[in-house]
């Protein structure tokens, strides 16, 4: 216990260092972050997602609410955060959690008020971050009322708002499957067709080749812009079209988690012309001042397939998330290499954006995480997240280390996929906890009972025993970001990754023109000795900026370098 004393004190000092050194550059270099080259603010920005049902309560209702998130915007600031994507707060049955959304131009009840939402933009620009929402183009709910006029008749005027067809030998219309398991065709009583959705029956596909579906859409979109959100995180954007005659899919071996069997989903997925209908929106995000932004939920099976999302000539989407990169699911400095290699290369010349948890993913504090170290990897993954060329991405929660609690039996589970898939698909209810405020009941999320109960770690991992903790993932988490947004280096300058074959260490430069900072990241949990192979102009000085490691405050890079395990460094190449 003493001895832990100990090394809670010596290791406070030094991260109190540490912080000076970040705070005197933030001073000095500030003059010269300011004056550089005009770019668009998503590029520098760091965003972050909130799903607001789990971030924070401020009526006592076990579920939270847009005034919660008011009330935490000074935290968000002084997290430093730029923008904050919402998961969707619109009405909504709340089937899949607000994906189903009944109602595109208003607020859920539960979550407040349009004049909460315009409280919350007012007050976020007043703390210089925006607002981006979650925008769902590719369904309704079956609630909506546009839904509602279909299925009532087949000469209902917005009959074709939505896919309907006859079924084909007494089943559905083809094979395809709802990504959510069974057949994506229900069987509609009133008017004995069937209608498509990818998701749950409960979230009917709009008909994207319905000129009026699109014209109502970008009315939305105009509605939100109007109110001053900064872009849009564009759902299930690939899905929007499917092959109007209804080809089959490939069947492919095994089954899933439904015990449905597995397809390519070719004729229903990527489908070329949902890129007219992104040049489209592009243009009309660009109508409005202020380099509105457009965010990509950009599932591809490949890079390649993922460059198309920028658009031919850049015109559609501004950051599509790399998924590819976000699943590596393993501490691997040459799959990281890799995948970091082709998106900074990547031929559309778009900007990356990186990620590694949303809600619907396990948190990255399990999936990298060992088990008995994870505080340590966290912070590795989160240096290597804040410190590449690009825009970083952060889900709530990830900045203390919150960890997954996934359902215990198929009676605690609220996602449907979870019911549906159990055990072998548990959902998604996991990663989307309350957030962990403190160590009080219900991790101060709320005075009522949590609509999902609140992870086991809550006690040590939470804002509060954090922001006292010097040596906390929150407080390495704020000062990355802080030296992201002060260092140019590290804002703009290029990546260059070094030592390719090294199997253990992740190393690359930041910068150009003589002006660099270092990175190395030892992935393996065994100490590393590493000659790192840097280019002749690069000086062989460095200081250290920051580190989840002890490591001495300068090294000479002509000689060896000695990384701890697990060891995470950011240098400044001193010239
Ligand atoms: C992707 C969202 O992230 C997920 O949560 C949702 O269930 C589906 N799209 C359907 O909208």
């Amino acid at each position: 216990m003493v001895r832990r004393l100990a090394i809670v004190v010596a290791l406070s000092l030094l991260v109190n260092c540490l912080a000076i050194n970040i705070a005197s550059a933030a001073d000095s270099q500030l003059a010269v972050t300011s004056p550089l080259k005009q770019e668009p603010w998503w590029k520098h920005a760091v965003f972050y997602e909130i799903y607001p049902r789990s971030f924070a309560d401020a009526k006592n209702a076990g579920v939270g609410n847009l005034q919660g998130i008011i009330s935490k915007l000074d935290y968000l600031k002084d997290l430093g955060v730029d923008a904050i994507w919402i998961t969707p707060c619109y009405p909504s049955p709340q089937v899949d959690f607000g994906y189903d959304i009944s109602d595109y131009e208003n607020i859920a009840p539960e979550y407040g008020t349009l004049a909460d939402f315009d409280q919350l933009v007012k007050e976020a620009n007043a703390r210089n971050i925006k607002i981006v929402m979650d925008l769902v183009m590719n369904h309704t709910s079956d609630k909506h009322k546009w839904f509602i006029e279909s299925r009532s008749s087949k000469s209902n005027p917005k009959r074709d708002w939505y896919i309907w067809r006859d079924g084909k030998d007494n089943g559905p219309p083809n094979n395809w499957n709802s990504i959510f398991g069974h057949s994506a065709w229900t069987l509609d009583p009133t008017t004995k067709q069937y209608y498509y959705h990818f998701f749950y029956p409960e979230q009917p596909d709009l008909n994207w080749r319905n000129p009026a579906v699109k014209k109502a859409m970008f009315d939305v979109v105009r509605f939100w812009l109007d109110r001053g959100v900064a872009g849009f995180r564009l759902d299930a954007i690939t899905t929007l079209f499917e092959d109007p005659n209804l080809k089959d899919n490939k069947v492919l071996a095994g089954k899933n988690a439904y015990g449905d069997p597995n397809m390519a989903n070719e004729n229903n997925d990527h489908s070329p012309q949902i890129h007219e209908v992104l040049r489209e929106l592009r243009q009309v995000i660009n109508s409005y001042p202020g380099d509105r932004v457009l965010v990509g939920e950009t599932y591809g099976k490949d890079l390649a397939d993922l460059c198309l999302m920028y658009g031919k000539n850049g015109d559609e989407i501004h950051l599509p998330m790399n998924f590819q990169f976000a699943y590596i699911n393993k501490l691997s400095a040459p799959d990281f290499r890799a995948r970091i290699d082709e998106w900074d290369n990547n031929p559309a010349k778009g900007w990356p954006v990186y990620l590694f948890n949303n809600h619907d993913c396990v948190r990255s504090y399990n999936r990298y995480g060992d088990g008995v170290q994870n505080d340590q990897i966290a912070k590795l993954m989160a240096t290597m997240l804040l410190t590449l060329r690009g825009t970083p991405l952060l889900y709530y929660g990830e900045e203390l280390g919150m960890e997954n609690r996934d359902p215990r039996s198929i009676d605690e589970v609220y996602d449907p996929i979870g019911k549906l898939g159990w055990p072998k698909e548990k959902g998604r209810d996991g990663e989307r906890t309350p957030m962990q405020w403190n160590a009080d009941t219900n991790a101060g999320f709320s005075q009522a009972k949590p609509w999902l109960p609140v992870t086991a770690s809550y006690k040590s991992h939470n804002v509060a025993v954090e922001e006292k903790d010097p040596n906390s993932i929150l407080n390495y988490y704020k000062k990355l970001i802080q030296l992201r947004r002060v260092n140019p280096d590290l804002r703009e300058g290029d990546y260059k990754s070094l030592n390719a074959g090294d199997k253990s260490v992740l190393a690359y430069l930041r910068g150009k023109d003589n002006s660099y900072v270092l990175v190395a990241l030892n992935m393996s949990k065994s100490a590393q000795k590493i000659r790192l192979q840097l280019p002749e102009e690069v000086s062989r000085h460095a200081k250290l900026l920051i580190s989840n490691a002890t490591g001495s405050q300068t090294v000479d890079l002509s000689s060896d370098l000695n990384l701890d395990p697990l060891g995470a460094y950011v240098w400044e190449i001193v010239r």
